[in-house]
């Protein structure tokens, strides 16, 4: 348990540490000028499974946290769903700063802050990178549909890391629509299934 929380803590520096050094970069100046806050991420610094969204909205640029408005409430939901909780997972964007009008992000933003993001994973070392939407799907996946592949796990390696990709649909464009709604929570349902399938290939 004291080794538990030791590597949380020595976990979660290291995440400051990115933090730290994103303002320092200087990263996306534009985004920044525009921004309330660098939101980075929220959870478990030593998750088996890390969730990745596109960029913060309104709310979450305000609270300085991932997936706190409608869409977050959503992601709670289904969470719960599968008897976790953000707390026992880690949230995060693949870019750190809201696009001003709740935009896209543009290819650079995403380019800009991908490095970042794969620090974040090597700190944590998860078992799953679960994909919110299709803005961070592709650059696990490059040249894949979402609509092709949502809710198949793939197993990918890149820069010395191999992980199992769980690509789903972005809860905000399932929110009002009923049949992408079903089908994300049915993706989404599998989690648990796909960490007991990952945790039996490895032990
Ligand atoms: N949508 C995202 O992709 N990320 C957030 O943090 C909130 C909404």
């Amino acid at each position: 348990m004291r080794n538990l929380v030791q590597r949380q803590n020595q976990k979660q520096a290291s995440l400051d540490q990115i933090e730290a050094d994103i303002t320092k970069d200087n990263v996306c100046p534009n985004l920044a000028k525009t921004a309330t806050n660098l939101v980075m991420g929220v959870g478990d610094p030593d998750a088996e499974i890390v969730f990745i969204g596109e960029a913060p909205g309104k709310n979450e640029d305000l609270k300085g946290e991932p997936f706190v408005g409608a869409a977050g409430k959503f992601l709670d939901e289904m969470l719960a769903g599968v008897e976790l909780s953000r707390d026992k997972v880690y949230i995060t964007n693949i870019v750190k700063y809201r696009p001003p009008n709740n935009r896209d992000p543009l290819p650079d933003e995403k380019k800009a802050f991908w490095p970042y993001l794969v620090r974040q994973i090597n700190i944590i070392q998860p078992k799953i990178i679960v994909t919110l939407g299709r803005h961070s799907m592709e650059y696990f996946l490059p040249d894949r549909k979402i609509t092709q592949i949502h809710g198949q796990p793939k197993r990918i390696s890149f820069d010395d890391i191999k992980i199992v990709i769980l690509p789903l649909y972005h809860p905000a464009a399932a929110l009002y629509n009923g049949g992408l709604r079903e089908t994300l929570v049915e993706d989404f349902n599998q989690i648990p299934k796909i960490i007991n399938l990952i945790n039996e290939r490895t032990t």
